[in-house]
């Protein structure tokens, strides 16, 4: 299947009979971004997916994000259009692993990165993405231990920011985002010294880039660690030139389109997140011609998941 005109009058045609709205994270193939009604970070497209009076979510991203869609409308059909599209930081910490580590740690409050599991969910107590966890865990009176998983670099980011001595990291990662690393960051920054540097929070690299600031080595002014979302709304707003951008390689469509006179360049280009390029333009076609994959949450799950989603979508509103 081609990304031409005639996929894309049909993948339209089809949304719009089946009463469906697409929703693409800023990760996806720059086709499927372009075809879907809405492009966002995590944050933004949960959102989105709540407020949506279509009776269809097409999630174009990967399973965690299309459970959440589904633990928030329980009663709208929600479909993702390849369900082996995983996680590998959902799949670092598993619902007994933190009923474990809860019962180490009893009356710890429990923040969970929205990539986690439905079953992970149902075990927390707020949920939050990369663009509102400070403001999550700020929320928390200070006296009160947290426990905050499954990604030791938002962790230690969140702990940098919020100055917490209270806050247990768990020991999970992105294998995209702790492959970018620290010694190749500063290799690109010293060529470019004027770049920008976008870092997301799940990066390996973003200790390296406060280090580099820290050292003079890069102004700090040019060190900006952000979700996804963020960084589009720092594109629109930079002085500079040029910038190193540390994710998904998927995130330069975004950025390009957002600031096009800006030379958006990855720090690392092999930065690909196998299961999200899992949603092909075919696989597109299929899921609302078929409707599959049909993304489907334990009620019981659901029930229990719902209010830390809320909690997460409501902070930083
Ligand atoms: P955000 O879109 O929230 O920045 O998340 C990044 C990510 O890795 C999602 O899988
Ligand atoms: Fe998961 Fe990493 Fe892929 Fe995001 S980039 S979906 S965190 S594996």
């Amino acid at each position: 299947v081609e990304p031409d005109a005639a996929w894309r009058d049909e993948v339209l045609r089809l949304a719009a009979e089946k009463d469906a709205v697409i929703l693409a994270h800023n990760y996806q193939l720059p086709e499927i971004q372009d075809i879907a009604h809405h492009t966002g970070d995590s944050l933004a497209l949960s959102r989105i997916a709540a407020a949506s009076d279509a009776s269809t979510i097409v999630f174009c991203g990967v399973h965690f994000m299309a459970e959440t869609a589904k633990i928030l409308s329980p009663d709208k059909t929600v479909l993702i259009p390849d369900e082996r599209a995983g996680c590998s930081l959902a799949d670092s910490i598993t619902g007994d692993q933190l009923r474990e580590w809860k019962a180490e740690h009893p009356g710890a409050v429990v923040v969970s990165y929205v990539n986690t599991t439905a079953e992970v969910k149902a075990e927390t107590d707020i949920c939050c993405t990369s663009s509102n966890a400070v403001e999550v865990v700020a929320s928390i009176p200070a006296d009160r231990e947290v426990l905050f998983l499954p990604d030791q670099f938002l962790g230690a980011h969140v702990r940098r920011k919020t100055g917490r001595e209270n806050l247990h990291i768990w020991a999970g990662e992105c294998h995209v985002h702790a492959g970018i690393n620290g010694p190749e960051l500063a290799a690109r920054a010293a060529a470019d010294p004027d770049a920008d540097l976008f870092i997301h929070p799940e990066c390996g690299c973003a200790t390296s880039a406060l280090y580099l600031a820290g050292e003079g080595a890069v102004p700090a002014e040019q060190v900006k660690i952000l979700s996804t979302g963020d960084m589009l709304v720092a594109a629109r707003s930079t002085k500079a030139k040029s910038v190193l951008v540390a994710t998904e390689i998927g995130m330069l469509h975004q950025l390009r389109k957002a600031a096009p006179e800006i030379d958006f360049r990855a720090v690392n280009e092999r930065a690909s997140c196998k299961y999200m390029k899992m949603i092909t333009p075919a696989a597109l076609l299929r899921c609302l011609r078929d409707g599959l994959d049909e993304v489907h949450v334990d009620a019981e799950t659901a029930r229990r998941a719902k209010g830390a989603v809320q909690r997460m979508i409501e902070i930083g509103q």
